[in-house]
C-alpha cells in the first residue's frame, strides 16, 4: 500500500512517501523551487501544493499518482472553521470591507484558505506544472484517496511511531493547527491518545513569532535567530513575560494579549544594528518559554506515568529550550523529530493513515537518519561535470584528502549521498570547515553573508562526544544543545557559544559512513574529532539539492574546494 504525505496549509511545504508504512522518500519544496520554506504561510498560497517534492516521491517510488492507495493532508478544514463542505464563501476585496470587528486568532480570509484546502485534490490532479507532466497527467484523486488528517495528530505522529520508544509521553508545540496550538498525547504502540489541547489564540509558537517580528526579524523563519541572540541578553524582560503567561493544573495555559510596542518600545527595523535592550528581550522570552515548559513537561509527565517523552511541533526545534527540559524536566529520554517543523506533519499525516487502516500493524520503522530526499550516482555527477566543462578530479580516498584540506583551514562544499529531510544540514548537504581557530566562525558567517551573533554548530564521533561535551552520547539531529567539557573549548573556540554550549551532532558509522570516515581522519591529522558542521547555502537561500545547486553555490560563494561525492572541484 502506497501513501503520500503531503503538508501544504501553512509553510515548510513537503511530501513523502510510504509503502507498507516503511519510508521511501521525503523532502521539503523548497530544495527545488529555492523558495525558502516553500512559501510564505498566509492564505493566499494556500494552494500551492509541493509538486516537486511529490513528483521526487513518485519518482522514488516508481509509480504514477494515480497508483497511490491513499493522500494523507496534514491539516482537517473541517475543524477549522466547523464547515460541512457545502458552504458558499464570501470575500471583502480589501480587509477594510470587512467592518465587524472578527473573533481573536480569526482572520477575514480564513474562507479563501479553507476554499483552497478543500479544493487540494482537484488542484493535486489538474494544478502540476508543465514539466512535471509524467507523474501526474491523466491522474484523478478520488474521494475516497484523500484523506485529511489533524494538523496536531499528525505532528504528534510525526514524534511517536518514528520514534525508539513503545510507549512515550507526546507533545506537540508550533504556532497553531486548525485551532490546537499545543497538544498532549499518551503514545503506546501503534496507537496515540488524545490527553489534552491548547487552542488559539494562547499559542507558545505565536509568542516567540510575535517577538522575532518584534526583534525585526521574518515571523515563521528566523525564530532561531531569536534563540541565537538570547544567549548575550540578561533576564530584564523576564517578569513580564511571567506576567502575561497562565499556566493552569492541567497542561493547559492562556497568554494575554500582547502589544509589545506599548510595553516593550518601538519594534527594530530589519538592518538596524541590535542593541543591549533587543538581546535582554530575546533573553527573557527564552527564558520564561523554558520556565513554562518546564511546568507544563510536569503534568504530562504525571498524566501519562511515562519516563519516555516524544516532540514535534515548530517550537520543539528550539534546541535550547531541549535542553533545559533534558537537563531539568522529569523525563528520562527525549526523542525530537528531526522534521519537527510543519514539513514532518507530512510524514506524520502519512503514518497516521497507515496505522488507522491497518490496525493490527507493528511499527517496524525508525528515523535514526535524515537521508530521504534526492541522491546521486558518482556515473550521475561525473556526467554532469563533464558537460558543463568544469575542472574536477577523481579523488583516491575521499575521507583522508578531505580531512587533509580541512585541517589546512580550507572550507569546504560537501555534497555526499541523499539530501536530509527537516531543516538541519546533517552531513550530506553541508559546508565543512575546521574549529580549531576561532576566527572560522567569522569566516563562515562572512562567506554565508549570515549576521555576526550566529554561531557554527560541530558535528563529533559519536564514540568520542562525552569526552568533549557534558554528558553528550547520541544526538544525531542537532536538536539539543551541550556545554562544552572544561579545557576542551580552547581546542575548539569556532564552535563555543558565548555561553560555552554547541548545539552538536553526533556521527555513527551506520548513520552516514562517509562523513563518519572523514571525521576519523580529521581526527588522525589533528587530534580532535570535531569539524563544524553548517548548511550548504548562502543567506536566505535554501539548502542545495541537486549537483548543479551545489556547483553554481561553490562558484559563486568564497567556499576553497567542493566535495561532490568522490569528485574534487577546487579553485586556483
Ligand atoms: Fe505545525
Amino acid at each position: 500500500m502506497y501513501i503520500l504525505g503531503i503538508n501544504a496549509a501553512f509553510h515548510d511545504s513537503a511530501a513523502c512517501i510510504l509503502k507498507d508504512g516503511d519510508l521511501l522518500a521525503a523532502a521539503e519544496e523548497e530544495r527545488f523551487t529555492h523558495i525558502k520554506h516553500g512559501k510564505r504561510p498566509v492564505p493566499f498560497s494556500a494552494y500551492e501544493l509541493p509538486f516537486h517534492a511529490v513528483d521526487y516521491c513518485l519518482e522514488t517510488a516508481g509509480i504514477h499518482l494515480n497508483e497511490v492507495d491513499k493522500i494523507a493532508y496534514s491539516f482537517n478544514p473541517a475543524l477549522f472553521m466547523e464547515t460541512t463542505g457545502d458552504e458558499q464563501i464570501s470575500l471583502p476585496l480589501q480587509p477594510s470591507a470587512h467592518e465587524k470587528p472578527l473573533p481573536e486568532g480569526t482572520s477575514v480570509w480564513d474562507p479563501l484558505f479553507l476554499s483552497y484546502i478543500v479544493n487540494a485534490p482537484r488542484q493535486l490532479s489538474d494544478g502540476y506544472p508543465h514539466h512535471l507532466q509524467k507523474n501526474f497527467i491523466d491522474s484523478e484523486v478520488p474521494a475516497n484517496k484523500w484523506i485529511y488528517v489533524n494538523h496536531h495528530t499528525a505532528h504528534a505522529a510525526s514524534a511517536f511511531y518514528p520514534s525508539p520508544y513503545e510507549k512515550a509521553a507526546v507533545w506537540v508545540i508550533d504556532g497553531r493547527g486548525e485551532k490546537a496550538t499545543t497538544r498532549y498525547y499518551a503514545g503506546e504502540n501503534n496507537q496515540l491518545t488524545l490527553l489534552k489541547q491548547v487552542n488559539m489564540p494562547h499559542s507558545l509558537g505565536m509568542l516567540y513569532e510575535q517577538v522575532t517580528t518584534h526583534l525585526g526579524f521574518l515571523h515563521s523563519s528566523d525564530e532561531y535567530k531569536v534563540m541565537a541572540l538570547a544567549s548575550y541578553g540578561k533576564p530584564v524582560y523576564a517578569d513580564f513575560f511571567r506576567s502575561k503567561i497562565h499556566v493552569g493544573d492541567c497542561g493547559d495555559y492562556t497568554i494575554d494579549k500582547l502589544d509589545l510596542e506599548k510595553n516593550l518600545g518601538p519594534k527594530r527595523k530589519r538592518h538596524e544594528p541590535f542593541t543591549e535592550k533587543q538581546f535582554d528581550i530575546a533573553h527573557s522570552l527564552q527564558l520564561v518559554l523554558q520556565e513554562t515548559v518546564l511546568q507544563l513537561s510536569q503534568w504530562l509527565y504525571e498524566a501519562t506515568g511515562y519516563k519516555n517523552l516524544a516532540m514535534a511541533g515548530g517550537v520543539a526545534l528550539n534546541c535550547v529550550m531541549n535542553a533545559a527540559l533534558r537537563d531539568n524536566g522529569p523525563f528520562d529520554n527525549i526523542w525530537v523529530q528531526p522534521a519537527s517543523g510543519d514539513a514532518g506533519t507530512a510524514l506524520g499525516a502519512a503514518l497516521q493513515v497507515y496505522f488507522d487502516d491497518e490496525k493490527n500493524a507493528t511499527r517496524h520503522f525508525r528515523m535514526d537518519h535524515v537521508y530521504w530526499g534526492p541522491g546521486f550516482s558518482d556515473d550521475e555527477i561525473e556526467a554532469f561535470l563533464k558537460w558543463t566543462k568544469v575542472p574536477y578530479r577523481k579523488m583516491e580516498n575521499v575521507a583522508a584528502e578531505t580531512a587533509q584540506l580541512l585541517a589546512e583551514n580550507k572550507i569546504i562544499g560537501w555534497y555526499q549521498g541523499k539530501m536530509e529531510f527537516g531543516p538541519r544540514a546533517l552531513g550530506s548537504r553541508s559546508i565543512l570547515a575546521s574549529p580549531l581557530h576561532a576566527d572560522m566562525q567569522q569566516k563562515l558567517n562572512e562567506i554565508k553573508d549570515r549576521e555576526d551573533f550566529r554561531p557554527v554548530a560541530p558535528v563529533v564521533l559519536e564514540e568520542d562526544a562525552g569526552d568533549w561535551f557534558e554528558n553528550a552520547s547520541v544526538s544525531p539531529f542537532m536538536l539539543f544543545v551541550y556545554h562544552i567539557k572544561d579545557g576542551k573549548g580552547d581546542q575548539i573556540p569556532a564552535v563555543r557559544h558565548t555561553d560555552n554550549t554547541a548545539r552538536i551532532q553526533t556521527i555513527n558509522e551506520k548513520q552516514n559512513k562517509i562523513y563518519y570516515d572523514l571525521l576519523k581522519e580529521f581526527k588522525k591529522i589533528t587530534g580532535v574529532p570535531v569539524l563544524i558542521n553548517t548548511s550548504f547555502n548562502t543567506r536566505g537561500e535554501p539548502i542545495v539539492c541537486t549537483p548543479r545547486d551545489a556547483i553554481e553555490c561553490f562558484w559563486t560563494s568564497p567556499f576553497d574546494a567542493l566535495v561532490i561525492n568522490s569528485f574534487l572541484l577546487t579553485k586556483s
